[in-house]
């Protein structure tokens, strides 16, 4: 199962000081990975499942690699989902004044996003991803085999971030996007068959953030349903605590339906897509609950979104047609209310 990462991490290492942050989860989940690592010379240090992406926590892995004598020219191998890359990241971009890392992503969603593109960070007062910085992994390494031991949840998580690229690439991805999840719900273990859907999606996702490492238009594009997702996923949590919330890629998946309203009528976006989403949202994902009394709380907290330059704008990124979006389209707050009807009248709730 480890067969590739133990391939790409000798060949990455020779040489070098190793250091490395494994989400327990994994490592009580996949006994091989630690045992690799001991072979590779790498020092670990396992990290409590959640792992918390907090300053306590950075200050945790600055202390291990300073107490273990890393240098400059060592090298940080992150084993894990999004929290421990995004973590795991930022401590490389910080230890004497930046130290290169790899990324082995654990969870789907890590695979086809968090792990790509160079943003790392951690939470910080109580904000998400408050303090961080951009710093490029020196490689990825997909090992899909690592995935198997993912509750269906993550993969659905996962799902939702494969089927926003989907629509941002093509109709096609789109559409293998959508009958994938089917499948998953059917036998989630095909996930560790599905290296080629993680490939494609994780390479969309590099070539726009090649065109645009800074984020100052073109990325914008991956924002695609996070609008309304970021406010569901806010939602839930209030409602549901840290650990009972709907996930983020859960959150995405119905924001991406709020997204595909809006495109339809602004746009003339196909109402085919509108269908198809809201179907396998209704059969695999569950609803993440509203009424229009909560309307106010939702278009509050889309406006105060970081990516709306001010309170009364809030802007989309929006579909003419799959693979064909348009960034920074301003949406008012009659048009967001109408969407969140259509939305729950597609979900049925
Ligand atoms: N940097 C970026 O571009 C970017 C993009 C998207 C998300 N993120 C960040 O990613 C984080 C979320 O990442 P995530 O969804 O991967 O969650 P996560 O890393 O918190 O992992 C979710 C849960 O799955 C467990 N787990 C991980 N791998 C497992 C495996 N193989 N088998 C069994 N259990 C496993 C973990 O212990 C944890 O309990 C958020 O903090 C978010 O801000 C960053
Ligand atoms: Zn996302």
């Amino acid at each position: 199962m480890t067969d590739n990462l133990r391939d790409a991490l000798t060949g990455l290492l020779v040489g070098r000081g190793a250091f490395a942050l494994v989400d327990a989860a994994v490592n009580s989940c996949n006994p091989e990975v630690e045992s690799l690592c001991n072979r590779l010379g790498i020092s670990c240090c396992i990290l409590p499942s959640p792992p918390s992406k907090n300053l306590e926590s950075a200050a945790k892995v600055w202390t291990f690699l300073s107490d273990n004598g890393a240098t400059r020219s060592s090298v940080l191998v992150n084993i894990g989902g999004g929290s421990v890359t995004d973590l795991g990241g930022f401590c490389a971009a910080t230890f004497k004044r930046g130290i290169d890392y790899v990324n082995c992503p654990t969870t789907l969603l890590a695979a086809v996003d968090a792990s790509l593109g160079g943003k790392t960070g951690i939470d910080f007062n109580g904000l998400k991803n408050e303090v961080g910085a951009f710093r490029i992994p020196v490689a990825t390494i997909i090992s899909p085999g690592l995935l198997a031991s993912l509750p269906f949840g993550q993969i659905l998580s996962g799902m939702g971030e494969v089927i926003k690229t989907g629509f941002i690439h093509s109709s096609e991805m789109a559409r293998d996007a959508l009958e994938r999840v089917k499948a998953l719900s059917e036998v989630p273990g095909r996930i560790v068959e599905m290296g080629d859907m993680i490939r494609r999606t994780a390479d969309v996702k590099l070539s726009i953030v090649d065109a645009d490492p800074l984020e100052k238009g073109l990325r914008k594009v991956l924002n695609f349903g996070h609008t309304a997702g970021h406010a569901f996923e806010s939602l839930s949590m209030e409602r549901s605590g840290e650990q009972g919330a709907a996930s983020h890629g859960h959150a995405v998946a119905q924001g991406l339906l709020v997204a595909l309203v809006i495109s339809h009528v602004r746009l003339g976006l196909d109402s085919i897509w509108l269908d198809r989403l809201a179907s396998t949202l209704r059969t695999h994902f569950p609803p993440i609950i509203y009424t229009c009394d909560d309307y106010p709380h939702l278009l509050s907290i889309m406006s105060h979104d970081k990516k709306n330059p001010s309170p009364d704008s809030i802007r989309f990124t929006l579909l003419e047609s799959p693979g064909e979006p348009v960034t920074d389209f301003e949406v008012s707050s009659e048009e967001i209310r109408t969407a969140l009807d259509i939305t729950r009248d597609y979900l049925h709730i």
